[in-house]
């Protein structure tokens, strides 16, 4: 059984990753708007990873006997000058969702709940990748810089993620 302060902070956790699905989807769809399919398929599959971490940690807490609740997801914004600046935002945006799931190892850790702690050991790495991932591609786009012809092209690219 979890605690009630971990009960609520992955409850908290799981609204914060249903928040990054929503993000990246907004983001795809911005991508649609603007014809770049390619990064429109990439986010779009991000957005369904994201939806995976929420019920990766929505079963657990099953699991351990406690309940979910479920939060209000806040709405995100629609629109960004370039894809640059959507990049940049996913990077800062991972940042933050490490920062949060040390957070909750911190707290695992200080209630000795080492079920929890195994569990956000998955976390602790898929989140080195998703920085990763995202630094990448921001650099990518810094490299390619405001030629369209080599924007496409990394759309193209991008667009390859299954
Ligand atoms: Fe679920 Fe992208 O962190």
């Amino acid at each position: 059984m979890i605690s009630k302060t971990m009960e609520q902070a992955l409850n908290k956790q799981v609204n914060r990753e249903l928040y990054s699905a929503y993000l990246y989807l907004a983001m795809s769809s911005h991508f649609e708007s603007v014809n770049m399919k390619g990064f429109a398929k990439w986010m779009r599959i991000q957005a369904k990873e994201e939806q995976m971490h929420a019920l990766k940690i929505y079963d657990y807490i099953i699991t351990r006997g406690g309940t979910v609740s479920l939060l209000d997801i806040e709405a995100p914004k629609a629109k960004w000058s370039s894809a640059g600046k959507v990049f940049d935002e996913v990077y800062s945006h991972e940042q933050k969702v490490t920062a949060m799931i040390h957070g909750l190892v911190d707290l695992a850790i200080k209630e000795k709940d080492h079920a929890t702690f195994e569990m956000l050991q998955w976390f602790v790495k898929e989140q080195v990748e998703e920085e990763q991932h995202a630094s990448e591609i921001v650099n990518q786009i810094k490299i390619v810089g405001d030629i369209v012809g080599h924007l496409f092209y990394l759309d193209h690219q991008l667009g390859k993620r299954e």
